[in-house]
């Protein structure tokens, strides 16, 4: 077996709560391998590293492992919190082909781990857990970039038990949350049983399996997913807009499928009528170690999936984040036009006559708020993308019922007339960036309401 063409990179979210060290799995992963001399093959994309299979075989420290896999390598999404993959949805689902779910051993579960939990349950997305930071555990002989049970087997007896608690606290917490789960390489099959896999981002152990494990993951179970059409038209996701010096607005997409070109015509997610736009330029971000402030990224004439890029083309202001990008063609644009549209409408249209009024960062967080509130039953009047503002206010406070006058934002600020607004009203507004947060304290204050 050997790399097949016509597979695309599996992509694979990082998440969990805050500090946990989804930013040093990362480094790790591409350090390593830069120090091994491999620094052009690793690409550091917008929020998206695109690690090859060569780096990640090298990593393993087999060579042999070239010939089992057969996907061109993994493309790894990293960006804080869970909000990448609500982001990174694509129509009725996430884009994330698989998610690793980092958990401090040492915190244990926190708030944001929670939510990623629930997140990939309901997206069905296939995960593993890494328990991180172990080279803290009182006592750790470090052993710089060995495989898990390597490192192990070299700590001393009180060591082994140490880590044996806090690691088996963390399968008690996802048992409770309900998912079974147990060390990775007691796992049988990886899709009824999630495998744990005990690291550290700092010193590298444990790094080895998690590779190993994921390109497993990927090609047993998403190998169907992946066959893809490299020559056909580009599809992505929006990551995130914005202004450029000497570009004006811009956007950082991740392509998940087909060929983007310079000059190819797009249409673009937004609020309103969906953007049709010309591709001025597509721009690849260097090598990390290579990025100078002025001279950040490289011009190419076309990318293709699945790769992390910025796209520079006149009217992309109202692009939204979470929205599709799709290139069409002449005889494509008016199909291409409406899909993008009902996309965007799917998520906002889902209304009912009465209840509260909903807004979140993206079209997949507001998604991902719209789905909680509906299995608790929680009417929605009204769902919306971006901050909270004056408008938002002055509707909701005409409002009569009172348990309806509630505005729930979602990893979203409140604009400053608004705030001031709100003062004299009597809106009531929720703000978190965890959603199961925003419900419970909305459910608590129509409990008290109601009291
Ligand atoms: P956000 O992007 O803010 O959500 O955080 P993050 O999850 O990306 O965490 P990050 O990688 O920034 O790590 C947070 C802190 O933990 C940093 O100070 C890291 O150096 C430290 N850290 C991460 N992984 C490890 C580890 O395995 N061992 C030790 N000792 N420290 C770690
Ligand atoms: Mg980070």
């Amino acid at each position: 077996m050997a790399v097949n063409e016509n597979l695309r990179t599996p992509i694979v979210c990082v998440m969990g709560h805050v500090d946990h060290g989804k930013t040093s799995l990362l480094d790790n992963i591409r350090g390593s391998a830069v120090v091994s001399g491999e620094a052009g093959a690793i690409t550091q994309h917008i929020g998206a590293t695109e690690v090859p299979i060569e780096s990640i075989v090298d990593k393993c420290g087999d060579p042999g492992l070239l010939n089992k896999f057969i996907v061109p390598g993994l493309l790894f999404i990293d960006t804080p919190g869970h909000h990448a993959f609500t982001t990174l949805r694509s129509r009725g689902g996430a884009l994330a082909d698989l998610a690793v779910v980092i958990v401090d051993i040492n915190e244990g579960f926190k708030p944001q781990t929670i939510e990623s939990l629930h997140i990939l349950k309901q997206h069905k997305t296939p995960f593993i857990v890494v328990a991180n930071k172990i080279d803290k555990i009182h006592g750790w002989n470090p052993q710089k970039g060995a495989p898990f049970l390597a490192s192990y087997n070299k700590q001393s007896e009180h060591v082994r038990a140490s880590l044996d608690t806090k690691f088996y606290e963390v399968i008690g917490e996802l048992y409770n949350h309900g998912f079974s789960s147990d060390r990775y390489d007691r796992v049988a099959d990886f899709q009824h049983n999630i495998g744990v896999i005990p690291i550290s981002a700092m010193t590298g152990e444990g790094i080895p399996d998690l590779l190993m494990v994921l390109l497993g993951l990927a090609q047993r179970f998403l190998e169907s997913n992946l066959h893809y059409d490299a020559e056909g038209p580009g599809v992505g996701t929006v990551l995130e807009v914005k202004e450029e010096r000497g570009l004006g607005t811009t956007i950082d997409l991740i392509l998940y499928d087909g060929t983007l070109r310079k000059g190819d015509t797009i249409v673009v997610g937004s609020l309103g009528e969906p953007i049709q736009t010309k591709v001025r330029a597509v721009l690849k971000p260097r090598v990390l170690s290579e990025i100078n402030v002025e001279d950040k990224f490289k011009q190419v004439s076309k990318v293709t999936a699945a790769i992390g890029i910025k796209i520079s083309a006149p009217n992309l202001d109202g692009a939204l984040s979470g929205g599709s990008v799709r290139v069409a063609t002449p005889e494509t644009l008016d199909t291409v036009v409406e899909e993008v549209r009902s996309e965007v409408e799917d998520v906002q249209i889902d209304t009912d006559q009465s209840g509260i009024t909903i807004k979140a960062d993206t079209i997949g967080s507001l998604e991902a708020l719209v789905n909680e509130l509906r299995k608790e039953e929680i009417p929605i009047r009204k769902a919306d993308v971006g901050d909270i503002s004056n408008r938002d206010i002055v509707e909701v406070s005409a409002i009569e019922e009172p348990l309806h006058s509630v505005i729930v934002g979602f990893n979203v600020n409140i604009l400053p007339d608004a705030k001031e607004k709100l003062q004299s009203t009597d809106v009531k507004l929720f703000m978190n960036d965890v959603i199961y947060r925003l419900i419970d304290d909305y459910k608590d204050w129509i409990k008290e309401q109601r009291a």
